[in-house]
């Protein structure tokens, strides 16, 4: 994938789990990656972690839910790397609420990262991706989506519906100008976000056909992929990642 060194990517939800996991893979492909996160400390250790291998990972806070918050990090961007091909709109949250009990606070909060997130992060690395005539996004959806989730509230499946629809409209748009939009579903990924399930993580295992829960660097290879030239003729696909337990 020697074609992706020099490249620069913006990984959102990067202090931890996938966003992690994708920021160190992709710096491993020589590509400078800027890491945002509203947790600041896991970034700023992050980017430590990184310098120590040698890769270029910039840390930033960051809450993909405030537009003034993700045009400043587009601009740090452009300042250090003095461009943006890559994006991926990794960050969100999950919680377990049923409907009857859900507070509308709580339906706003996780729309405004998992959703209008991956919008505002789009929107404002479009101008410079068209600049280029070169780009590649890539959305995280959700197992989810398909099955309305099992750990999550019906405002989770929603935001990974919604995200997965969202990929396939920025992606008809996007086409003309050579920028590749597609979307990765997770099935139960080993991560701090699916710590709550406990016990219940167990039972899941023995349902699927490869009898485990997968690894962020499992979901990040898949990633590495949809960014680099090996997915050029892909666009507006979402790709399952998740043992077997979903079929597509
Ligand atoms: N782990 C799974 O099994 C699984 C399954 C399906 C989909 N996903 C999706 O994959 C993505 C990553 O999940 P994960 O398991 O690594 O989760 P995680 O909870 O381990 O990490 C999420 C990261 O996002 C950050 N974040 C939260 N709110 C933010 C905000 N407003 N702005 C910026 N950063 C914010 C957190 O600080 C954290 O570092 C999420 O979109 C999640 O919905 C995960």
């Amino acid at each position: 994938m020697g074609a992706l060194k020099g490249r620069v990517a913006i990984v959102t939800g990067a202090g931890r789990g996938i966003g992690k996991a994708t920021a160190l893979r992709l710096a491993r492909e020589g590509i400078k990656v800027v890491a945002g996160d509203i947790d600041e400390n896991a970034v700023m250790e992050l980017q430590k972690e990184a310098e120590q291998e040698g890769l270029e990972i910039l840390g930033l806070k960051m809450d993909v839910s405030s537009s003034e918050d993700v045009e400043r990090v587009v601009s740090k961007t452009i300042e250090r790397f003095g461009g943006i091909d890559i994006l991926v709109n990794n960050a969100g949250i999950c919680e377990e609420v049923e409907v009857e009990n859900m507070t509308e606070k709580q339906w706003d909060r996780l729309m405004s990262i998992n959703l209008k997130g991956t919008f505002l992060c789009s929107r404002a690395v479009i101008p410079y991706m068209k600049q280029k005539n070169y780009g590649k996004i890539v959305n995280l959806s959700s197992i989810s989506a398909e099955t309305g989730g099992v750990l999550s509230g019906a405002h989770y499946a929603a935001s990974k519906a919604g995200i997965k629809a969202f990929t396939k409209k920025l992606s008809r748009e996007l086409g003309p100008y050579n920028i590749n939009v597609n979307s990765v579903a997770p099935g139960r990924i080993l991560t701090e976000m699916i710590k709550p399930a406990g016990e219940r993580n167990k039972k899941v295992e023995q349902e699927l056909p490869l009898q485990r829960l997968g690894e962020p660097e499992e979901v990040a290879e898949v990633i590495l992929f949809l960014v680099s030239k090996a997915s050029d003729y892909l666009t507006g696909q979402c790709i399952h990642v998740n043992g077997g337990w979903y079929m597509n």
